[in-house]
């Protein structure tokens, strides 16, 4: 995780977006990714969704029609987080996978009309978008004081010793649902573990379809009519010809997302149109039959006893609820 208070001019915005630069793979991602691909089920974390180009495609879903998380959970975050703020008074925020920090704007405005602090962590997988995001909030907000931290949520969590307390974590847009109930669980412990007595920790979760929210409404988030989605689906393959060296066609992939209500998410998937060898340099080449699928992403759907006994797992406790028509919800958890 690298860490940084300051501006990094290095990463900016003058590079082509194609050249975001990342560490050479180390054996541990490779295997990670093979044993991924071995899998009956073959599937690929969803972190290399992110690069630039995946970033801003990302973004573009967030402000399409059908995608109703993110809107959700903005008018979520104006209604509550003044309130919230003015019981919990932190003096920092700590934001995973802060992205175009959209979001993180009415958190930092709330925080300081509350006057209770001008710290502000911008965690994210992406160090040029985190940068620019960074640059930005810098320009709009002069009295705050921006950190940046470079990094793998799956692996770490930045360390919160730089932020003055009390601080609160920060972990929005339903992405706790983008791990399964095991990692989604280890990474709730991970959080507890960097919080103090006094911190807290804020969660954006997406909801089950139910009678507020019908399951064509869920799925058509992740089937939007311009495919924006498809395209963001089908860059995974690019960034990982670029990482790994492989060769993957993204032209011979079709996108797919359905609700499974069995487990309660969403699942997204690469369908091979035809059959197909990939090769991967210095390992084995992996086969697709025609019609075979490479699961890129999964998207749990919550309720509040679900958001509650998680948290219970991690040494969490649920303080306060809030949904917004049954659709999305707010969580704030302290520990103990
Ligand atoms: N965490 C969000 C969600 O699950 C964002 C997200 C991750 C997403 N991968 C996605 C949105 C793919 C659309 C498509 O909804």
């Amino acid at each position: 995780m690298r860490h940084s208070a300051h501006r990094r001019d290095d990463a900016g915005g003058e590079r082509a977006p194609e050249a975001d630069p990342s560490p050479a793979p180390v054996d541990a991602e490779l295997d990670e990714l093979m044993a991924g691909l071995a899998e009956p089920q073959k599937r690929v974390s969803s972190k290399y969704f992110y690069d630039a180009v995946g970033s801003s495609l990302f973004q573009r879903i967030t402000e399409l029609p059908e995608y109703y998380p993110t809107r959700t959970e903005a008018a979520l975050l104006q209604r509550v987080a003044l309130v919230w703020m003015a019981e919990h008074a932190p003096a920092s925020l700590a934001e995973l996978g802060a992205g175009s920090a959209e979001k993180s704007r009415i958190l930092i405005r709330s925080m300081l009309a509350a006057g209770t602090g001008r710290h502000f962590l911008a965690a994210d997988v992406s160090g040029t978008f985190l940068e620019r995001s960074a640059r930005a909030l810098r320009e709009e907000f002069p009295e705050l004081v921006v950190h940046t931290a470079v990094g793998d949520m799956t692996r770490e969590i930045p360390s919160l010793h730089s932020l003055p307390a009390p601080r609160w974590l920060i972990l929005l847009g339903s992405t706790i649902g983008n791990f399964d109930d095991d990692a989604a669980r280890a990474l709730l412990r991970r959080a507890r573990g960097r919080l103090e007595p006094g911190d807290a920790f804020l969660l954006g979760v997406d909801l089950r379809p139910g009678p507020t929210k019908s399951l064509d409404e869920l799925e058509a988030a992740y089937n939007d009519a311009e495919g924006v989605t498809a395209a963001f689906n089908r860059n995974i393959l690019t960034v990982l010809n670029r990482r790994f060296g492989c060769d993957f066609d993204p032209e011979q992939f079709e996108h797919l997302a359905f609700y499974d209500e069995a487990s309660h998410r969403i699942e997204m998937h690469l369908v091979s149109r035809i059959p197909q060898v990939v090769r991967v340099p210095g390992r084995e080449e992996v086969r697709f039959a025609a019609g075979e699928t490479l699961r890129t992403e999964i998207s749990c759907k919550y309720d509040r006893p679900g958001v509650e006994a998680m948290a219970a797992d991690a040494g969490l406790r649920l303080r306060r609820w809030e949904e917004e028509d049954g659709r999305f919800a707010l969580a704030l958890l302290t520990p103990g």
